[in-house]
């Protein structure tokens, strides 16, 4: 279970005080901080962009791993660089050359991960499965938070799995103590959570996440 990694998504944070909220969660034993980006065009909804992950960056020390839910990514990978993101993740249905922007952001020195949506077939993984540090399954329809987990992600985890044995197989959407242990024997190993770890004490819901 030790390779089990938690990854809070402050989407569920109180956001007039999130500089506090990612400290906590620190302290609370979460792995990384998951950073949710929408543009109101890849997904009807809007959080946030550089400028607040720059503000934060100096909050902690855990890895700042970035979901990019915006169109045409490419445009704007040097921006998160800079802000200080250290994974940054591609929806495959947000560009038409995501190949190129694998590459782009490898080329910062930065992890790289794509994220399919919950409709996405996981053939479009075939020829860039090996430049990638980390597939992101979601299992809720990408733009906000507190949804229902979609059961159909569990074949898709175990198929990625096929895919390749090492990679890092995160999930992201409706993880809670009951749906996690499903995802772990499906295949995956990084778990994001906003409003189950938000909506109590984060020590306590990080450590029932991380029990499986
Ligand atoms: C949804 C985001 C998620 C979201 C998860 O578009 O990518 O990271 O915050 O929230 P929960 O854990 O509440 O489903
Ligand atoms: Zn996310």
């Amino acid at each position: 279970m030790s390779n089990i990694k938690i990854a809070p998504s402050i989407l569920s944070a109180d956001f007039s005080k999130l500089g506090e909220e990612i400290m906590a969660i620190d302290k609370a034993g979460a792995n990384y901080i998951h950073i949710d980006v929408m543009d109101g065009n890849f997904v009807p909804n809007l959080t946030f962009g550089p400028p607040v992950i720059k503000a934060i960056r100096d909050k902690t020390n855990l890895t700042f791993d970035v979901h990019l839910m915006i169109d045409k990514p490419e445009r704007y990978i040097e921006e998160f660089v800079k802000a200080g993101a250290d994974i940054i993740v591609v929806h495959a249905e947000s560009t038409i050359h995501l190949h190129r922007v694998i590459q782009q952001i490898k080329s910062f020195g930065k992890k790289v991960g794509v994220s399919l949506n919950p409709a996405t077939p996981i053939d479009i993984l075939k020829y860039i499965i090996n430049d990638l540090d980390m597939v992101l399954v979601m299992s809720v329809n990408p733009g906000f938070g507190g949804q229902k987990f979609i059961e159909s992600t569990l074949q898709k985890i175990k198929d990625v799995r096929a895919l390749n044995e090492t990679i890092d197989i995160q999930v992201d959407g409706g993880i809670t103590d009951k749906t996690i242990g499903k995802c772990i024997e499906a295949g995956a190993n990084i778990f994001v959570a906003g409003s189950y770890v938000f909506s109590g004490n984060y020590k306590e819901r990080i450590e029932n996440l991380k029990r499986g």
